[in-house]
């Protein structure tokens, strides 16, 4: 069967979605994580667009085996000379340079005529080439750009040496039917399409990016881009999950496989969720938690005759495991570490040492810890890195109306002080968010609240994600506890302390 390329670009456009910034030591556990799913190339990051984004890419191009590493660069040579630099310890480096191409994109934005577009894109390649053999370019938003002037396009950055040719629906316009056909038609084209791996890039604006994704394997395409659970630019990209489980459960129909080990998607999805601070919908297809839910009387009947009759994929085959009830109050650190490697979780000896002292906290609180529990405990331990502020206490006082919410938190800084302020609000949590805003001297404003249970049961752990707006940005938070205002305090936390990650960078 053919090979289809799976090139992962949660890192790169998957991190553009509002809010979802992530610190660069979890980018490296993403990417390693990523290695482990199987993905063909991983797409680090844009290195010229802040130092942090340059050190991703470089650390991950040094740290992580077995995918290619890939940096973003605009046709520009500076872009292209620091996206050079930082892949240049992976073993198989890529430099992915991209320019504009559709009337819209030149006239408004470019402000260029086609032909400087042509030498700017081949100049961009050759530059790049420079440094390394394996160049992509993507003609920006060339689903909306002319197909004559498209073709041109392409047949030069190959002439230039671009080994990859990336087709992206930029703003998620296309049309299953016609973007397959666009794919044919460039097939039909380009006389020298044969030299470059065709791919394309798709995005959901439409809610049709895996859809537009299969559409053009099917007529010619060899990779693919997407991220994990869609994130991305505005609506998302397409889907790696989805595309991945199309491609296996559809193998009658496609013909094609990949070389990802889908045993993996679940431990990724809700990594990335999990250090993005983007909730997956609980419908959403593949990693959703409904996914493989049969709630009809007719369906669940079936089901327990028959599996196949509702279900076209095992929960097995994403990695779904029983949600085991396995550790308790008495449970010691070796039953701890060996329930963590059963779960095949990776820990440091730092991040198994606070991990288990949260386990202990919680087993203090709740009866039965569950995998999904302990899952959480160590999503936790993923984002304490940059932990300028840890919270200490938090108490409040709400009811009835009447009465003003009122919240006391005490905070711990980077030198051990800790500071105690209270502050009152519309509601507890506004309370809190005022309290932690006095603290830490930033005005934090809440625009996004969630609230989830990790676990069934009244002593079910709650998850909290938030999203907080300062500096103009949007800035996710989240806080795990058995008491949700407790998570909500951490959630605030959490997001103070990625802001002043944010403004060090
Ligand atoms: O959507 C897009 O056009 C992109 C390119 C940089 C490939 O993300
Ligand atoms: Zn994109």
């Amino acid at each position: 069967m053919e090979r289809i390329f799976i090139f992962d670009t949660t890192l790169r456009d998957g991190e553009q979605s509002p809010g979802a910034s992530l610190e660069v030591s979890q980018k490296i556990k993403i990417a390693k994580q990523l290695a482990k799913l199987g993905v063909d190339i991983i797409e680090a990051g844009f290195p010229i667009t802040s130092d942090g984004d340059f050190e991703a890419v470089r650390l991950i191009a040094q740290e992580v085996e077995g995918p290619i590493i890939c940096g973003l660069a605009r046709a520009l040579p500076e872009d292209i000379n620091r996206a050079a630099e930082a892949v240049k310890y992976a073993k198989r480096p890529r430099i992915h340079v991209f320019l504009a191409t559709s009337e819209i994109h030149r006239k408004y934005k470019l402000n260029k005529a086609k032909e400087e577009i042509i030498r700017l894109a081949v100049e961009g390649v050759k530059h790049a080439k420079g440094y390394i053999e394996d160049i992509e370019f993507s003609p920006e938003d060339a689903s909306r750009t002319e197909p004559d002037f498209l073709y041109a396009v392409i047949e030069a950055i190959i002439n230039a040496g671009a080994t990859t040719v990336n087709i992206p629906d930029t703003v998620g316009y296309a049309i299953p039917e016609e973007f397959g056909s666009l794919i044919r038609n460039i097939i039909a084209n380009v006389p020298n399409i044969s030299k470059a791996v065709l791919s394309v890039h798709c995005h959901n604006d439409l809610g049709l990016a895996t859809a537009n994704s299969l559409a053009a394997i099917a007529a010619g395409a060899r990779q693919v881009e997407c991220t994990i659970n869609g994130i991305g630019e505005r609506a998302g990209n397409a889907a790696m999950e989805e595309i991945v489980m199309a491609i296996n459960t559809r193998k009658d129909l496609f013909g094609f496989t990949t070389g990802i080990d889908t045993t993996q998607i679940h431990k990724i999805s809700r990594l990335v969720s999990y250090s993005t601070g983007m909730v997956v919908q609980p419908n959403k297809a593949i990693i959703g938690a409904n996914a493989f839910a049969h709630e009809a009387g007719i369906h669940q009947d079936g089901v327990l005759k028959e599996k196949t009759t509702y279900e076209i994929m095992t929960p097995e085959s994403i990695g779904l495991k029983e949600n085991r009830l396995v550790l308790g109050k008495l449970s010691g650190r070796h039953a701890f570490t060996v329930r963590l490697q059963d779960m095949r979780y990776e820990l440091n000896e730092d991040e198994l040492n606070r991990a288990f002292i949260s386990f202990k906290a919680m087993a203090d609180k709740k009866r039965e810890i569950t995998d999904s529990d302990i899952e959480a405990i160590v999503s936790d331990e993923l984002q304490t890195i940059g932990e300028t502020y840890k919270l200490e206490k938090v108490q409040i006082i709400c009811g009835t109306p009447g009465i003003t919410p009122v919240a006391t938190v005490a905070i711990k800084n980077q030198t051990g002080e800790i500071i105690e302020k209270t502050a009152d609000g519309d509601g507890p949590i506004d309370a809190i968010g005022k309290a932690i805003g006095a603290i830490v001297g930033i005005s934090l404003k809440l625009v996004n609240f969630s609230v989830q249970s990790v676990s069934g049961g009244t002593d079910a752990v709650g998850e909290i994600n938030i999203r907080l707006e300062a500096d103009g940005r949007l800035f996710a938070g989240r806080g795990i506890d058995t008491d949700i205002v407790v998570a909500s305090a951490k959630a605030y936390v959490n997001a103070v302390n990625k802001m002043i990650v944010s403004r060090e960078q």
